[in-house]
């Protein structure tokens, strides 16, 4: 390849087309002075134009390539949107002070398709350049230049005409009213050329106060190549003619610079620069000295321990100073080709060394440096096809690569059909690049789900074979020339069983058994709403074999919802998710609702009572804390969220109590009494919390069972019937009760002074634990217990004791017919004082009783738990409004016939 590899000239087209036309950032200018260079470099021109003038003198000049050899620029551009301007201080437009400073301006046009006024930037650099050598020398790609330093007016002396012998340039002429006339090439033959001439041929003669500039494009028809140490040298070789009046001198000017080919070696990994060590056609004395050697890159001299950092090495020996550099070590300069649709990349550096030697016998220093642009020879770099496919996530995933950043991925093609990469987008493929760890190329990914038809799907013994078959077609830039990767993708999937999961109900608890799935299938049980954890697991009993575990969940288990409390049971629900945890996906629910029977409540003998009130699923909002009985005072001895515990005695906490045949029912109800709590709970759409509780006092044994919920208050609700109590009531006339009277037959007949014994008996009970109470006692004379007038013999359980004769009472004793004696109660009228009607004293009366049926361990009822005073006798006020009263059965003896004496 030649030297010129990689470089633009002119106009640049900076055209990199995978960069689409987008509101493109601005432009950034770095410019820096490298010893007798100037650098400017130009980022981010994205895809637009680019042409570099100078400005002088008020005018602008375009450096086109031939202004550039000639005057001492070079412009480099790559693929990336970025160019490097090179200038020598000395350049035919720098203003020079003093041969000192040297000013350089530039203008930089930018001109690109969607902007209609062209953007216009100055570059304006000074550089200080004083530590002249003798003689200095440029080797740039497109030019050699010369810099020598002219002689000292003292120094003058006539030299030898004519000047065949290059060697005696060495003694110079020195005089400021000297003007260049001539130029001598040797070519080797002479070649002689006037001034005006050898610049129209593009060659940069100046001369300044102190020194005179020689520029030769490279290569020129005047220069040659010679051989230096087995090294191709282009050599330029000159005598320039000085004439004043009739004096005429000449100065020798000089240079020679490495070709590429023959001085640089490549091996697989590495680059090798071989630069003579005696450059000859420059050097003619016999004691030449080597002072220093450079190395550095893009114009830039590299330090020792940057070199070392880059791996990069200098060494000499007795004929070459050789570099060596690691190829794709720094800089990441790679270039992309593509033959015959195959990929090669070659890799690129611009190496320079810098040279300072001295010849002894003239005490001369020559300051050398030559930049070479290296390029590697195109290596065939098919891209990888790297397959990453993880089977479980169901999609092929494959890495192609690397490439340069000037490729560009265009389609992707199956054995049926092209997809533009647009076409993959929007078919859920996934394609995109990455910059691969050395930062020198990228990498492609392409990703297909397993679902797409494009993936070939076959089924062999529990296995899912899915296959891909996929050009890639790539193009490389700017020149769109075509390459491709294929890639042979096969996956395997084993047929996935997912995990599953069943279950029952016992007595108390939930049993569930989950199935694993196909083995290393990861998945989570969750419970209710809790994850299941280890410690959770070993809280629910787990026991397991290789293909299942099972878990044992009592029913009242937050984890579990309770959807409805009924009779003495709950339905509660247990849902267990079987979650994959990679996608969150969920894989099965199962939720499993059973009725487990319960006792929600219990009734003790002592007459104290527990309830529960469990959180229904259906009522959220409600928070059991705020629960009470029917006396809001009454509110739950513990509760949580998810239940609230009462316990209360029959006679306290507004419980009522209700007859029934053989039993006795107390009820209160749990519900939400506070009117804050009410007033929040009816914004929300739930139902009405309510729970009933049921006592049942059994004669015989004694259980509690009953628990409803109803929902709206609103809502009629059916009460139990009431059922009749079998007490009766009988009429004897002495005290032994062993002979009645039968009502049914006849009237009782009784004198009005003779005492009457009453007895009355709760039938159909065996139960001693029963205690039969009398509340009330009168006599009426009409059937109609409400009529009056009305004598009142007992009254709250005791004797009237205003009555001139009162009740009197009698103890049973367990004999006889008499089993239970609390099931029985007597008692004596000792006489009937009808007051008012004195005269007519043949009468028929009616006695009436209102009983009470009490727990003899639990005499929770006022009615029930009677001391009589036989003082004070009286009811100190309590008014019962005996019918309304629903503990109270009424018996009724009559008629009897009271006659007068
Ligand atoms: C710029 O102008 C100066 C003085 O007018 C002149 O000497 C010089 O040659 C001009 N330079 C160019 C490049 O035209
Ligand atoms: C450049 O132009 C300015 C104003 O137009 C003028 O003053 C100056 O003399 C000009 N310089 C040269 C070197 O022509
Ligand atoms: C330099 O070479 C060493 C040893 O050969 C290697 O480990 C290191 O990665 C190289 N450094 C660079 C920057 O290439
Ligand atoms: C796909 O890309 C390749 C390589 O860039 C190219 O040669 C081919 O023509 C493209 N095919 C289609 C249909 O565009
Ligand atoms: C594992 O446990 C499940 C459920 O308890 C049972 O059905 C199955 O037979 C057991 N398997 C083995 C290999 O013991
Ligand atoms: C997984 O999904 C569930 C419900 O679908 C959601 O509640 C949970 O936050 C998700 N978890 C993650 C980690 O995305
Ligand atoms: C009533 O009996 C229950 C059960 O025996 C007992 O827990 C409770 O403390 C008793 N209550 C009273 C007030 O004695
Ligand atoms: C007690 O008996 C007397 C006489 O029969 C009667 O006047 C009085 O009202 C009775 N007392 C009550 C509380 O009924």
């Amino acid at each position: 390849m030649g030297c010129l590899a990689g470089f633009g000239w002119f106009i640049l087209l900076v055209a990199v087309v995978n960069i689409e036309a987008q509101k493109k950032p601005p432009i950034k200018i770095n410019s820096k002075c490298l010893g007798n260079l100037l650098r400017v470099d130009v980022s981010r021109l994205g895809g637009s134009f680019l042409e570099v003038s100078v400005l002088i003198n008020n005018s602008s000049i375009i450096l086109t390539k031939s202004v550039s050899s000639q005057c001492g620029f070079t412009i480099k551009k790559d693929h990336q949107g970025n160019a490097v301007i090179y200038a020598s201080v000395q350049n035919c437009f720098a203003r020079n002070v003093d041969d000192k400073a040297f000013t350089t301006k530039l203008g930089l046009r930018l001109q690109s398709d969607n902007v209609v006024e062209d953007e216009f930037y100055l570059v304006e650099e000074t550089c200080y350049y004083s530590p002249w050598a003798s003689r200095e020398i440029i080797c740039k790609p497109n030019y050699m230049e010369v810099s020598v330093k002219k002689p000292a007016p003292n120094d003058y002396n006539l030299p030898a005409y004519p000047y065949s012998d290059p060697q005696k340039a060495a003694e110079q002429p020195r005089d400021t009213g000297f003007i260049i006339t001539k130029v001598v090439f040797f070519t080797p033959e002479e070649r002689v050329m006037q001034v005006d001439e050898a610049q129209r041929n593009g060659y940069g003669i100046s001369s300044t106060a102190t020194r005179l500039v020689l520029r030769s494009p490279n290569p020129s028809h005047e220069t040659y190549t010679k051989d230096v140490a087995g090294v191709p040298m282009t050599v330029l070789s000159t005598s320039i003619i000085f004439e004043k009046t009739k004096l005429m001198t000449q100065l020798y000017a000089g240079a020679a610079c490495p070709q590429t080919q023959g001085g640089v070696f490549f091996t697989e990994t590495s680059i090798r620069w071989f630069l003579p060590r005696r450059i000859d056609p420059l050097i003619h004395s016999q004691h030449f000295r080597l002072l220093e050697v450079n190395m550095g890159v893009d114009g830039r001299k590299l330090e020792a321990t940057e070199m070392s950092a880059r791996n990069y090495s200098l060494t000499l020996d007795d004929l070459y100073i050789i570099v060596e550099i690691p190829i794709g070590a720094a800089g990441c300069h790679i270039k992309s080709h593509a033959l015959d649709g195959q990929y090669f990349t070659s890799y690129m550096i611009e190496l320079m060394l810098e040279l300072l030697w001295t010849e002894d016998d003239t005490n001369e220093h020559t300051r050398y440096k030559a930049f070479l642009p290296v390029e590697t020879p195109l290596q065939l770099q098919s891209p990888q096809v790297i397959d990453t496919t993880v089977p479980e996530e169901m999609m092929f995933k494959v890495l192609i690569g690397p490439v340069g950043f000037d490729v560009m991925l265009k389609n992707i093609s199956s054995p049926s059909e092209v997809l533009s990469l647009a076409d993959c987008i929007a078919r859920g493929f996934k394609v995109f690049d990455q910059m691969s760890p050395n930062g020198c190329s990228k990498v492609y990914t392409v990703e297909v789900p397993f679902t797409d038809h494009v993936v070939g799907q076959m089924k062999e013994m529990g296995v899912t074979i899915y296959t891909l078959y996929l050009t890639f077609g790539f193009l490389v830039l700017p020149n769109h020339a075509p390459f491709t990767a294929t890639a042979y993708l096969r996956a395997n999937l084993e047929d996935i069983a997912p995990p599953s999961v069943s279950g029952s109900c016992g007595d108390k608890n939930f049993y569930v058994i989950v199935k694993y799935g196909t083995k290393g299938f990861n998945f989570q049980t969750i419970m209710g709403k809790r994850m299941l954890t280890g410690s959770l697991a070993q809280q629910y009993g787990i026991m397991g074999n290789d293909t299942h575990f099972s878990l044992i969940v009592p029913f009242s288990e937050a984890d579990a919802t309770v959807e409805a409390v009924e009779m003495s049971s709950i339905k509660s629900r247990l849902d267990v998710t079987l979650r994959y945890p990679k996608t969150n996906t969920t894989i099965q629910v199962f939720s499993l609702a059973c009725n487990f029977i319960t006792k929600l409540i219990e009734c003790f003998p002592n007459g104290t009572i527990t309830a529960i009130a469990i959180a229904l699923e259906s009522v959220p909002s409600l928070n059991p804390r705020r629960l009470t009985l029917r006396n809001p005072a009454c509110g739950p001895t513990y509760s949580n969220d998810q239940y609230a515990y009462f316990v209360f005695t029959a006679n306290s906490c507004g419980t009522t109590r209700k007859f029934l045949p053989n039993m006795m029912l107390y009820e209160n109800e749990i519900s939400i009494t506070d009117e804050l709590e009410l007033r929040k709970l009816s914004h929300s759409k739930e139902p009405e919390f309510e729970l009933k509780v049921f006592c049942y006092y059994d004669i015989n044994t004694n259980q509690a069972i009953g628990f409803h919920t109803r929902h709206r208050r609103s809502e009629p609700y059916a009460d139990d019937a009431r059922g009749e109590m079998q007490v009766e009531m009988r009429v004897t006339l002495d005290d032994s009760y062993n002979v009645f009277q039968r009502i049914e037959d006849n009237p009782i007949t009784k004198y009005l002074q003779q005492p009457l014994h009453f007895e009355v008996e709760l039938m159909g009970s065996y139960n001693p634990k029963v205690s039969l109470e009398l509340a009330y006692c009168w006599a009426t004379l009409e059937e109609d217990k409400m009529s009056l007038p009305r004598w009142n013999l007992i009254v709250n359980g005791c004797a009237n004791s205003t009555d001139p004769h009162p009740v009197i009472f009698h103890s049973v004793l367990p004999k006889g017919r008499v089993h239970y004696p609390s099931n029985v109660k007597r008692f004596e009228v000792p006489m009937f004082a009808f007051a008012e009607d004195k005269d007519n004293l043949n009468r028929q009366v009616f006695v009436h009783c209102e009983v009470v049926i009490c727990d003899v361990r639990n005499p929770v009822d006022a009615a029930c738990n009677v001391q009589c005073s036989d003082q004070d006798n009286t009811m100190k006020g309590q008014k019962l409004a005996v019918s309304d009263y629903p503990g109270f059965k009424h018996v009724t003896s009559g008629p009897i016939i009271i006659m007068s004496p």
